[in-house]
């Protein structure tokens, strides 16, 4: 089923952008999780549109409506689910993309899978506004993985070309990670983040749009964690990753970068760090043969360019069976990168929940 995922942890989103809500069903927590609702609603907000100019003008509160679940402060261990109403529709813009299909978004393909009877207001179920439950998804799942001491951190690696500073992947902290959450605009190196905001916005006024990098890192997650092969962390995270709309690459580690080293530069060397074993670099991005090794999981997610611009682009009428020039009106992200941050985040909770709560005990001891 395309809307649901997850082992133990199952998820189930629902909605479409202009319909009365969406929201996203998590079964399989753990009762007894006291949730910080603040704190879901910090994370909410970090995804939430309009609130700069270099994002969509749909203004939506995003406040999720907890409906299961949840009692007296705490998961109830039963299905846990959110609900977040849509406000902000304005349905009208989007009258003609039932016959006039936009270039590099999903009309055409929705068109052939569900035969026409899709919502197509807003995008619909396609629309970067399923991710707000994702968000709340993983607010959730950040907090039980914060008590088994993990977190996550995500910044924009790249925008159109532009690119920041790259994680350490041996020395970063959880520190550099929080401060990264705080900043609306996330990006290690400011001046490069400014240059990054300037390329945004030279898109938006010329009714186009720009893509780019998130590189996310994981700290504290513990050694020993995945399978070989299907359950490997790296095709975990990769299908929940590639589900996210507009993701068109991802790489661990070094990721493609490592085809240009011999393997006696990409191996990772061990040492012991007074008891526990660890690698002097991290070109494998902290997952071996698919299973966690104890270093910091490092990995980039390609966003590609918002397909739905304002300048004419050529295309075709499914009902006149004609080729036209559309000019897309609504509200649209020129850049997605930046939204997605903290959903490329939200995801990779939402995963490393499922392993650790799938996780069989350990078969052996490490021998010493
Ligand atoms: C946070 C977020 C916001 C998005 N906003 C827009 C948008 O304003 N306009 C648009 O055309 N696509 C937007 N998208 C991307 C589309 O939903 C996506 O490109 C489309 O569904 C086609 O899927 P694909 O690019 O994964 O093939 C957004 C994606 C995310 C993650």
């Amino acid at each position: 089923m395309s809307s649901s995922i997850g082992q133990t942890l199952k998820l189930s989103l629902f909605g479409e952008s202009h319909g009365a809500a969406i929201g996203v069903v998590l079964d399989g927590l753990p009762g007894g999780l006291a949730l910080d609702l603040e704190e879901i609603a910090r994370e909410m907000a970090r995804r939430a549109p309009g609130q700069d100019n270099l994002s969509t003008t749909r203004r939506e509160a995003d406040i999720p409506q907890i409906v299961s679940g949840f009692f007296r402060g705490r998961t109830t261990g039963t299905p846990l689910c959110a609900l977040i109403q849509n406000t902000d529709t304005r349905s009208g813009d989007y009258g003609t993309l039932q016959e006039l299909m936009r270039p590099g978004h999903a009309d055409y393909t929705a068109q052939l899978r569900y035969g026409g009877y899709q919502d197509f207001r807003g995008s619909g179920h396609f629309s970067g506004r399923l991710t707000a439950p994702l968000v709340f998804a993983g607010a959730v799942c950040k907090q039980l993985l914060a008590g088994e001491g993990v977190s996550i951190g995500a910044h924009i690696a790249a925008v159109h070309g532009v690119r920041d500073a790259l994680f350490d992947p041996v020395t970063l902290t959880p520190g550099q990670l929080d401060a990264l959450a705080r900043q609306p605009f996330p990006a290690l190196d400011k001046a490069q983040g400014e240059k990054m905001r300037t390329e945004i916005l030279a898109a938006k006024y010329e009714a186009d749009s720009v893509g780019g990098v998130v590189e996310c890192g994981v700290l504290g997650f513990p050694a020993g964690i995945g399978d070989p092969f299907f359950g490997s962390v790296e095709s975990v995270l990769s299908h929940l990753l590639f589900s996210v709309p507009a993701v068109k690459g991802v790489e661990f580690g070094l990721g493609f970068g490592i085809t240009e080293l011999r393997g006696s530069q990409s191996n990772d060397s061990y040492y012991y760090d007074g008891g526990e074993v660890k690698t002097r670099t991290n070109h494998n991005g902290g997952i071996l043969g698919g299973i966690t090794n104890g270093m910091p999981i490092v990995f980039r997610a390609a966003i590609k360019p918002t397909s739905s611009i304002g300048k004419p682009q050529q295309t075709v009428n499914i009902a006149a069976r004609r080729e036209e020039t559309l000019v897309v009106k609504g509200r649209h992200d020129p850049c997605i990168v930046q939204r997605a941050v903290p959903v490329i985040e939200a995801v990779t909770a939402v995963g490393l929940c499922d392993l650790l709560l799938s996780a069989p005990q350990k078969q052996t001891k490490e021998k010493g």
